[in-house]
């Protein structure tokens, strides 16, 4: 199976199976010199951990070990391998799915590239969600880093099925508040009708679509190349990796598409002897490369396919039409889980940009950037929620 990589200078690799031993990652190209601890790495995580009613029932405590590439509380410069150790693991349901493919999933075309006797079916194997755990953890390594250029990247959902978020909010203060919302939203009205909705959905055993945004604020000017590495392309493909997306925009996005020229296009300004763009229509990234406004990525989500309601499909055991009801923990919403995922992959990608152009040290960090690290990670460390007694008691478990 190959592609499980991304990125040049600073490369991810994940590893493991829903519901095998562990999920992990191995990133290389970490430069020595970065504070890293566990509390840092499972501050992001607790961010997509499920366990509560609005999302899967599978109680995973995701308390992150780290294996190599940290002495002393630093990166050493060699490659930095996390894990997370699969504990609620319950794979009977999977048992009869695995001759039922869900059409919505990736079961029929892992079966039929992998073989029916190698592939593992079970909680989709290395199509599942819990995948996303190993980005998370890279991504948590890679805001870190982005805190030596002050970037600070927030995510929050915009949508679930018809339900719009109504407000366009840019301030970084406020969209944060999304961190401590069960639903990952800072609108408290936005939040009951989600809410609502996604009570409705499980009660009758169905999924629901959805919309994530992701800023990132800070990203200087010069990120990216114009042909074939261009920071939208990359973006785009790492996005669009997480499982479950449909569809990407930069700031105005497809609305972009339905409009005249006199009404696209932007504005260059003064503002405090900077040249800067008056709307920000692009999202942040004009020709490929960053133009030193906010990014804005927008990542659509499909339905969860795994739904108690039932599914059409195929007894490949017999080749009938079946319809069967998809028993085990299923996330009622996908793009709810997915909003520190998408934060994660965009923190990958400006990463390795920002080495690539020799913004971020590569081998060894200077002394002003872990300063730059120490000072803006304390701030963004406070938007999310505080480690309490539970936590440490997850580190045991
Ligand atoms: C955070 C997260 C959680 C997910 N949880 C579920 C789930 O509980 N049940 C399910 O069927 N799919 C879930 N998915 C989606 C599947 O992994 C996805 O549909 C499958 O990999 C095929 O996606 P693709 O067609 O986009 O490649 C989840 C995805 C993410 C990102």
């Amino acid at each position: 199976m190959a592609g499980n990589s991304i990125g040049t200078l600073f490369r991810v690799t994940t590893f493991g199976e829903s519901h095998g031993k562990a999920i992990g990652v191995v990133i290389d190209g970490v430069p020595a010199g970065l504070p890293l601890s566990v509390e840092d790495i499972y501050r992001e995580l607790i961010l997509r951990r499920p366990g509560h009613r609005f999302a899967t029932s599978r109680a995973e405590t995701d308390y992150p070990e780290i294996i190599s590439g940290v002495f002393r509380g630093v990166t050493c410069g060699s490659p930095v391998t996390i894990v997370v150790w699969n504990r609620d693991v319950d794979s009977s349901p999977y048992e009869e799915l695995k001759y039922t493919p869900r059409p919505g999933h990736a079961d029929l075309q892992m079966m039929r590239k992998y073989g029916f006797d190698a592939w593992d079916y079970r909680g989709g194997g290395r199509a599942s969600g819990r995948e996303t755990v190993a980005r998370v953890a890279a991504g948590a390594v890679a805001k870190k880093l982005l805190c030596s250029l002050g970037i600070i990247i927030v995510g929050y959902l915009r949508s679930v099925g018809r339900i719009r978020l109504r407000k366009e909010m840019f301030d970084l203060e406020a969209l944060m508040r999304a961190r401590l919302s069960p639903v990952k939203t800072f609108d408290p009205e936005f939040e009951k009708e989600v809410m609502d909705l996604i009570d409705e959905v499980r009660r009758r055993g169905d999924s629901v679509g959805g919309c994530v945004e992701a800023v990132a604020f800070n990203v200087p000017p010069g990120l990216g190349d114009p042909v074939f590495d261009k920071l939208k392309a990359d973006i785009a493909k790492a996005v669009m990796s997480i499982p479950g997306t449909v569809g990407v925009e930069f700031g105005l996005g497809i609305g972009l598409s339905e409009m005249y020229g006199s009404e696209a296009n932007d504005a260059l300004v003064i503002k405090n002897g900077y040249i800067r763009y008056l709307r920000n229509v692009q999202g942040g990234i004009v020709g490929g490369i960053s133009t030193g406004e906010p990014i804005i990525v927008r990542v659509y989500f499909k339905p969860t396919s795994s739904i108690a309601a039932g599914i059409h499909t195929v007894d490949i055991r017999n080749l009938r039409e079946v319809h069967v009801k998809v028993r085990g923990r299923h996330d009622p919403c996908i793009a709810i889980r997915a909003v520190p995922v998408v934060e994660s992959m965009l923190a990958i990608v400006l990463v390795d940009h920002a080495m690539r152009c020799g913004l971020i040290s590569t081998d060894r960090l200077t002394l002003r950037e872990v300063r730059n690290i120490e000072e803006n990670w304390r701030l963004y460390i406070q938007y999310g929620p505080p480690l309490d007694k539970t936590d440490e008691k997850q580190r045991r478990l």
